[in-house]
């Protein structure tokens, strides 16, 4: 595991950028695992920046997302769809038909699983990139999600509806329910790019960095994985 300490965010997000751009540009057809939430939001808008300064272009480029609130549509501004439509595929050349997330409001949450794995099947990450919860976990693989997991339905535990609380109206409003990709899913990734920031995430950052490999931290696996490159700014990495 690369870790790379930078001095804040802005940092943070030109160097994770840099990374997946050079993939892209050394394999235009490339498939990017994506994430939401607040760490990744720079390395998009840095992505972009590059994007129109420089021309890289994402027009054969493929994404899968990791996961989607249960009960969201698409047009849902806080579903992460439009997340990922407003902070970094309306922003490149991307055909949205090449972009891929689990639907939160299929009818049937088991048949929607089953939908992804298969399509993950066939795309296999050239790069994933990640966030981490302050309890380690990684998609909203929660702690003591088994390393063998694939999408599923997850009940979001109490500590990250409040994490995530800050994005909506009122805690209420938040999804008690989720589709994420499982962690076997993500370890499939050719590489894996984590992008952290801020004090908050130091203990999930030690446990996912030195401590022991478990699922009871589930970010641990990526001591398991032959290509990871942790990016996060000097309070996240404040206890390695
Ligand atoms: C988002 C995701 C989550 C976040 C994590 C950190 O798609 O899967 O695992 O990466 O909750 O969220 P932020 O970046 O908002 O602190």
């Amino acid at each position: 595991m690369k870790v790379i300490v930078t001095e804040n965010y802005e940092e943070m997000s030109e160097k994770a950028a840099q990374i997946i751009i050079d993939i892209v540009k050394n394999n235009p057809n490339a498939i990017l695992g994506l994430a939401t939430g607040s760490s990744p939001v720079g390395t998009y808008q840095n992505m972009i920046k590059d994007h129109k300064e420089n021309g890289t272009s994402y027009k054969n480029v493929k994404t899968v997302n990791l996961d989607e609130y249960v009960g969201l549509t698409a047009d849902h501004d806080q579903s992460y769809a439009y997340f990922m439509r407003a902070n970094l595929f309306d922003g490149l050349d991307i055909d949205l038909k090449n972009t891929n997330l689990p639907c939160g409001s299929a009818p049937d949450a088991k048949k929607e699983c089953d939908r992804y794995n298969a399509l993950l099947e066939t795309m296999k990450q050239d790069v994933q990139v990640l966030g981490i919860g302050s309890n380690g976990h990684i998609g909203f693989n929660e702690p003591d999600t088994p390393f063998d997991s694939v999408t599923h339905l997850v009940d979001l535990t109490e500590n990250t509806i409040k994490d995530n609380s800050r994005m909506f109206a009122s805690i209420d409003d938040v999804p008690r329910q989720a589709l994420s990709m499982g962690i076997k899913n993500i370890m499939q990734a050719k590489s894996i790019v984590m992008v952290v920031s801020g004090k908050n995430k130091a203990k999930a950052v030690y446990g996912m960095v030195k401590g022991e490999i478990t699922p009871a931290c589930p970010a641990s696996v990526l001591q398991l994985h032959p290509f990871v490159t942790v990016v996060c700014d000097k309070e996240a990495a404040s206890l390695l």
